[in-house]
């Protein structure tokens, strides 16, 4: 029988291949994106920049810290902001070989050196505790397939004091979202309940961070949380 984990890199290795749409529809920079957006996020690209740009807004200009990007997928979102920070030192790390792929070459063309990738699971990550300054995961949680293990372990591997930030999926701020997501994206393999609301992402989050703020962008939560 073939696992959840396998399910969804499976899933996600098709998507590698065809990053374009992938990349279109997660920037909303295509005709073919824009259309899935509106169908099943009810965003336009100023709702789509509100939220990307909510998830990074807790690392400054110039960090220089220790960052670990997980999951990074096709680094269509980060890459572009990792290139801003050039004395970081990044590791990317992802479940899905073919996704991370075409992250490391968009790195490579952008002639970032800075950044290390590594094919690996949430929730069990090869790294020391309070190893980073920040954690930085978009899109992720409702892919996931085991989150408490990937909550655990990205609050693991944070120094005190680090900075948890991103964003994902959450269920409850609208049914037809809810509708698609049932029928199309759990079905294929993207996206794994159980889904949290906006509510129960802020109580889980205040419980173990010392700062925590979330807020919601239609479907889409925004974390920023210190630890
Ligand atoms: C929706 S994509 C998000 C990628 C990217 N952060 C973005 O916003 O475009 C979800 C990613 O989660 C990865 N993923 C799923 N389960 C994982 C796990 N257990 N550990 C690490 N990555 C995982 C998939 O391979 C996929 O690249």
């Amino acid at each position: 029988m073939v696992s959840r984990k396998d399910e969804i890199k499976n899933a996600y290795r098709s998507l590698g291949k065809a990053h374009s749409f992938y990349d279109g529809m997660i920037t909303g920079t295509t005709f073919a994106g824009r259309i899935v957006d509106r169908a099943v996020w009810h965003m336009d690209r100023e709702e789509i920049l509100e939220y990307q740009s909510g998830a990074f807004e807790p690392i400054p200009s110039g960090f220089t810290g220790k960052i670990l990007e997980v999951p990074v997928g096709t680094g269509v979102l980060s890459v572009p902001v990792w290139k801003t920070l050039p004395d970081a030192d990044i590791t990317c790390l992802d479940y899905s070989e073919k996704m991370m792929e075409s992250a490391s070459s968009r790195a490579e063309v952008a002639g970032i050196g800075n950044i290390t990738f590594m094919q690996g699971d949430v929730g069990s990550l090869p790294f020391e505790d309070g190893t980073f300054d920040a954690v930085v995961s978009l899109n992720g949680f409702h892919a996931f397939p085991d989150k408490e293990a990937a909550y655990r372990e990205t609050f693991r591997v944070l120094k005190p004091g680090g900075i948890f930030t991103g964003c994902f999926y959450v269920e409850g701020s609208n049914i037809r979202t809810d509708r698609m997501i049932r029928t199309f994206y759990i079905r294929s393999g993207f996206f794994t309940p159980p889904f949290e609301t906006e509510e129960s992402l802020r109580e889980r989050l205040s419980s173990s961070f010392s700062e925590t703020n979330v807020y919601t962008v239609e479907s889409i939560a925004v974390f920023n949380c210190r630890k």
